[in-house]
């Protein structure tokens, strides 16, 4: 089978998505698929690569790209129009000697524009099967505050919250920090609605740093989410499937900073995990249990992480958020977690693809 890897994108998780794409690659077994790589980057242009996986990591593989667009080859934009029509597809992404099709696609991409269900959407209009969740389960699980509304029907005990929009921020900073004073105590977390890897996310512990979380959270998104602190230990759960999804063995974070945000997630490598969690059985069986009904209530399909909290003093678990194309770098929960359950990565890879097919 012939298998799109998109990497890259538009959104301020791209890095990630390139370390997360070079794991996928060097994983899939190359005697069952055949990988055609396609790039998008920081500016959004498509751009078909054939070059050395280890240069997608390092950011080198764009010049390589560009150098390599050969006259034959599409423009980058028009990769788009190539998607949307298969035969096209099967003439612009190959060499024209040899002409195939792309069977399945897998949207190696984090955060908006590739986890939103903008992409999907794209897939769905070319009719062409894709890695992941579909429009309305990636769509719901990027923003936050609308999984939290449907987290609240599953029932699932989360964090309290409140939301508002970027021009009430803009508009009128203060009466918002009253609401949320009014509200909670300090410490509160303050996110974009709409962004991944901790990315615009800051924990205020008095008026003056939230005035500063509010405004940063609004360079990031419309709609910014104030959530009560829980004084948890971060641990995930694995999901893999479509209608019948399993859950995987718990993990848990070990954060070098004081939350496990952006720094501590890619950059000084210092958060540790610990697979399988050191958690009383009937825990586990509860995060497990609600990793698959939040999976179910968002309509996710093929994967998806999600994240919870556990409660350092009552035990409580409480969920955070999902992540409908988590992580699949070295250091990744998703792949770590599925491989402590007993599928390898190149297993995994291949059932992904399986699920997209069927
Ligand atoms: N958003 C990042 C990639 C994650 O959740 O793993
Ligand atoms: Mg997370």
């Amino acid at each position: 089978k012939r298998v799109m890897v998109i990497f890259g994108g538009q959104s301020t998780e791209h890095e990630v998505s390139r370390l997360s794409a070079t794991s996928i690659i060097n994983n899939i077994d190359k005697n069952k698929f055949d990988v055609v790589m396609v790039g998008i980057t920081k500016e959004g242009r498509w751009l078909p690569y054939n070059g050395p996986v280890e240069k997608i990591a390092s950011g080198e593989w764009e010049e390589i790209a560009i150098n390599g667009l050969i006259e034959s080859m599409p423009k980058s934009e028009n990769i788009i129009n190539a998607i949307v029509s298969r035969r096209a597809s099967s003439e612009a992404l190959t060499n024209s000697d040899e002409r195939r099709t792309v069977d399945v696609v897998f949207p190696v991409l984090h955060g908006c524009k590739g986890e939103d269900g903008t992409i999907q959407g794209l897939f769905e209009m070319a009719g062409v099967p894709y890695v992941g969740c579909g429009v309305l389960g990636s769509a719901l699980g990027m923003d936050k505050i609308f999984a939290k509304i449907m987290f609240e029907k599953a029932g699932i005990p989360q964090a309290d919250y409140l939301y508002f929009t970027r021009k009430e921020i803009k508009e009128d900073v203060n009466s918002a920090a009253n609401a949320i004073e009014q509200k909670f105590k300090y410490p509160v977390f303050i996110k974009p609605s709409n962004a991944g890897s901790s990315v615009g996310v800051s924990k205020a512990h008095n008026r003056k740093e939230l005035i500063e979380a509010l405004n940063l959270a609004a360079k990031y998104d419309r709609k910014i989410l104030v959530e009560e602190f829980i004084n948890g230990r971060e641990v995930e759960c694995a999901v893999l499937g479509n209608d019948n999804p399993i859950a995987s063995t718990v993990g848990e974070i070990i954060p070098s900073n004081e939350f496990y945000d952006y720094n501590a997630k890619y950059i000084d490598g210092k958060s540790k995990t610990v697979i399988p969690a050191n958690l009383p059985a009937e825990t586990i069986s509860k995060i497990r249990q609600y990793a698959v009904k939040a999976f179910k209530i968002l309509d996710c399909s093929g994967l998806s992480r999600v994240d919870f909290f556990v409660h350092k003093e009552s035990g409580e678990v409480y969920i955070n958020e999902i992540n409908t194309m988590p992580g699949f770098t070295d250091i990744s929960m998703y792949p770590m977690l599925w491989e402590a359950s007993g599928i390898s990565y190149s297993e995994l890879i291949e059932r992904l693809i399986d699920l997209a097919i069927e």
